[in-house]
């Protein structure tokens, strides 16, 4: 039975630690609940004293936690820390090594054995500082289940909400298992550096161009690889996306962030996979002030983003160069004439003109075509599947 600390911080979605409490208990997990004084003003201890049946944690120097080093006994008790929900409060004090109560003193004695599931109103969320601190935590492992959209309890609509019980629980279970290595794993230690998700290109400080891409499949790619024991560092455009276990992960906006990440990586790379959405044009302009709304009709001056695939293949850098070709129409020779342009290893061509695939959607089929035009067809399937297919063709190349 593995022991999991679960910290509860003071925000009105405590109540929703219960039925997680209860959830994981039934799924056999051993559950110690940590909870800061803020929690206490919302759900009483004695709720999870009986779902958990194990004495809940309320203070540093508690009658629950006669010694001075609890915090340090069950550091090494646990598997994982859980803090759900977690303030901004409780994520600005980990990122900065406070420790001023129980559950911060044990964050410090846990690593990036620590995940969280943050839950605030819409504005702390989007504040930069909270957002810088999530970098910190994600950049030194810690991993961010990432709050939903929907109607918070301050009364307005936003991102904020705590993630769903289900979600939580997926990611408990996902980073427990995190030690399982892949059927296949590499004999020895790669760095694959991966490109995911959309970017934002702003127009004025509210306003940008960007695509649907969800990320998904550069996640799914991370994962697999991760799982087959590689390094991973993944640079990722905006998502609701989970950090993946284990998983380096930088967050950029735009084309040219996004780009300064991948260059600040590459050097100390093996494989390059270039899964991101990348918008091909930004505002000329960046307008200071919001634009009011005035003629009829505006022209907005574009120019090219940087074409990141193409810097990255056309230096003289020996690794591995994936790209991906999302095409609605002619979709193998359109990725034929991009694989020899951008003179890439891979590419990885799926058609965007289906609903069922591609963007957004849990699944894709794709053909991966590569240097010698060789071609391999990965029919329909989840695109955790398809990822565990696109890397085990690139490793199996590599490794060889
Ligand atoms: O030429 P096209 O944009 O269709 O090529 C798609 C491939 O190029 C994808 O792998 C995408 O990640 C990458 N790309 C890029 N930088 C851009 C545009 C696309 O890395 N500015």
């Amino acid at each position: 039975m593995k022991t999991i600390a679960l910290g509860i911080t003071g925000s009105i979605a405590a109540y929703k630690a219960a039925e997680l409490t209860s959830q994981l208990v039934k799924l056999g997990y051993d559950i110690h609940v940590v909870m800061t004084e803020g929690a206490v003003s919302f759900i009483s201890p004695l709720t999870f004293q009986t779902l958990s049946k194990n004495p809940v944690v309320t203070s540093l120097f508690s009658a629950n936690s006669p010694s001075e080093v609890e915090h340090v006994a069950l550091s090494d008790r646990c598997s994982l820390l859980l803090i759900a929900p977690a303030t901004a409060n409780i994520i600005s004090k980990i990122a900065c090594g406070i420790a001023d109560d129980f559950l911060t003193t044990l964050a410090l004695t846990m690593g990036s054995q620590i995940l969280i599931a943050p839950a605030m109103n819409t504005h702390m969320w989007h504040n930069p500082i909270i957002q810088e601190n999530i970098q910190r935590l994600e950049q030194r492992g810690i991993r961010l289940i990432t709050p939903e959209y929907g109607c918070l309890a301050c009364g307005t609509e936003g991102d904020g909400r705590l993630a769903s019980i289900e979600r939580i629980v997926g990611a408990v279970k996902n980073s427990l298992n995190d030690d399982q290595p892949s059927a296949f794993s590499l004999n020895q230690t790669k760095t694959v550096l991966i490109t995911a998700g959309p970017t934002r290109e702003m127009i004025d400080p509210v306003r940008y161009i960007s695509n649907p891409s969800s990320g998904k499949m550069g996640y799914s790619l991370a994962i697999a690889a991760k799982r087959m024991g590689a390094r991973v560092i993944l640079i990722s455009g905006p998502t609701c996306l989970d950090t993946p276990p284990g998983v380096e992960i930088y967050r950029v906006t735009s084309a040219c962030q996004m780009r300064d990440r991948v260059m600040e990586f590459l050097e100390l790379s093996d494989i390059f996979i270039s899964a991101a959405a990348v918008s091909d044009y930004m505002p000329v302009e960046v307008s200071s002030e919001k634009l009011k709304k005035g003629a009829d009709r505006i022209v907005l001056q574009m120019q090219q983003t940087p074409d990141i695939l193409m810097e990255v293949a056309s230096k003289n850098w020996s690794g591995i160069v994936v790209g991906f070709a999302a095409e609605s129409q002619n979709m193998i020779e359109n990725a034929v004439k991009k694989l020899r342009e951008k003179n890439l290893d891979f590419i990885v061509a799926n058609d965007i003109s289906r609903d069922d695939i591609g963007f957004g959607s849990d699944q894709n089929e794709v053909t991966i075509i590569d240097k010698h035009g060789r071609q391999e067809k990965i029919p329909l399937l989840s695109k955790d599947r398809i990822a565990e297919c696109i890397m085990r063709r690139i490793l199996v190349v590599d490794v060889l």
